[in-house]
C-alpha cells in the first residue's frame, strides 16, 4: 500500500545517502553525516531514514546541511530510544542510508531578533536555523534544556540542566526582548511556550514531534486541529507541518 503511495508521489524525494561521519555527542545521542544528491533544504524540514527490517521510515530533523558541488551533507543527530535508532547507531562511515527529502514545511525566516528554544534532541533543528540566522546576520539566543549534564549537546547560548527550560522562558523574553519565537520540544514544553509567547503577543513557529508513519500525508496518522480563522480544520503534521504557528494549534 505504502510503496503504491511512494511510486505515485514526487520520486525525487528518495535518496540513497553514504555515511561520511558517525559519532556518539552525548550519553544517548549520537551525530550522523549522510553524503547525498540532495540539492536544498529548509531549517526546520526534516528526513525519514528506512531503517533495517522495518516498513516503516524514521523521521529526524535536519541538524545541519552543506552543500559540495552536486552533492551535499545532511547532518542529522539522534537520541537512541528503540529499534530504529538502535540500528542507525550501529551503522558505519561508508554504510548507505534510504533517505525520503525534504519533507514538511521549515520555519519562516524573518529579519527580526529570534529566540531559539531547544529541549532535549529538540535542538537539532535550533542548530541548523541558528547557523542560518548567523549567517544572515539576525540576532539571536538559543536556550535549551536537558535532563542532565550527560545528555548535553553543545551549541547553546544558556544550557538548563535538571529544570525544563520553560520556566527561564519569561526571563529570556525580558532580557533579550524577541520579536520572533522559535521552539521544538516535546509537547509539554511547546505548549507552555504557547501560553508564554501569546501572552507577550510573540510570533512563535513551533516544530511539533508525532509518531509517523508514512511521512508524506498520505496515511494521516499525524493528524492535528488548528484554528485558523476561527475555523478549526484538520492538519497533517508531516505534510502540513511539521512547524506550525502559535496560537493556532489545538492542544489536546
Ligand atoms: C518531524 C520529526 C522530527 C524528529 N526529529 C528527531 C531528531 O532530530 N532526533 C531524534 O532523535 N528524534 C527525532 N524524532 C523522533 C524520532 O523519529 C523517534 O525517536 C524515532 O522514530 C524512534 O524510533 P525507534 O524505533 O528507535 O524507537 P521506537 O521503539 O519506535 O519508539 C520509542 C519511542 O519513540 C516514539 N516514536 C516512535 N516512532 C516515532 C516517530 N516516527 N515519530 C515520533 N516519535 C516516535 C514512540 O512513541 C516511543 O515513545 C523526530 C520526530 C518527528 C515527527
Ligand atoms: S505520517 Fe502519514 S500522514 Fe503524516
Amino acid at each position: 500500500m505504502l510503496s503504491f503511495f511512494l511510486r505515485n508521489l514526487d520520486m525525487k524525494k528518495e535518496f540513497i545517502g553514504k555515511i561520511e561521519q558517525i559519532e556518539k555527542i552525548s550519553s544517548d545521542a549520537f551525530k550522523m553525516v549522510i553524503l547525498s544528491d540532495l540539492q536544498s533544504v529548509k531549517c526546520g524540514q526534516f528526513i525519514s531514514i528506512l531503517c533495517e527490517n522495518k516498513t516503516l521510515r524514521r523521521p529526524f530533523s535536519i541538524a545541519d546541511f552543506e552543500k559540495e558541488a552536486n552533492q551535499s551533507l545532511t547532518t542529522i543527530l539522534f537520541k537512541i530510544k528503540g529499534q530504529a535508532t538502535n540500528y542507525l547507531k550501529s551503522l558505519k562511515i561508508g554504510d548507505s542510508v534510504d533517505f525520503l527529502a525534504p519533507l514538511g514545511n521549515g520555519f519562516e525566516i524573518d529579519n527580526k531578533k529570534a529566540l531559539l528554544i531547544g529541549a532535549g534532541i529538540g535542538i537539532a533543528p535550533m542548530l541548523f536555523l541558528k547557523k542560518e540566522l548567523n549567517k544572515r546576520n539576525i540576532e539571536n539566543y538559543l536556550i535549551t534544556g536537558f535532563k542532565s549534564r550527560q545528555e548535553v549537546i553543545k551549541g547553546s547560548d544558556r544550557t538548563i540542566i535538571g529544570g525544563t527550560v520553560l520556566d527561564y522562558i519569561e526571563e529570556e523574553i525580558k532580557n533579550q526582548k524577541p520579536q520572533t519565537v522559535y521552539c521544538c520540544a516535546p509537547t509539554v514544553v511547546l505548549k507552555g511556550v504557547d501560553n508564554i509567547t501569546r501572552k507577550h503577543n510573540l510570533k512563535t513557529y513551533l516544530a511539533l514531534e508525532k509518531v509517523m508513519a508514512c511521512s508524506i500525508g498520505v496515511c494521516r496518522g499525524c493528524v492535528i486541529k488548528l484554528i485558523k480563522d476561527k475555523k478549526i480544520a484538520n492538519y497533517s503534521v508531516c505534510k502540513d507541518g511539521p512547524v506550525f504557528l502559535g496560537g493556532e494549534i489545538i492542544w489536546e
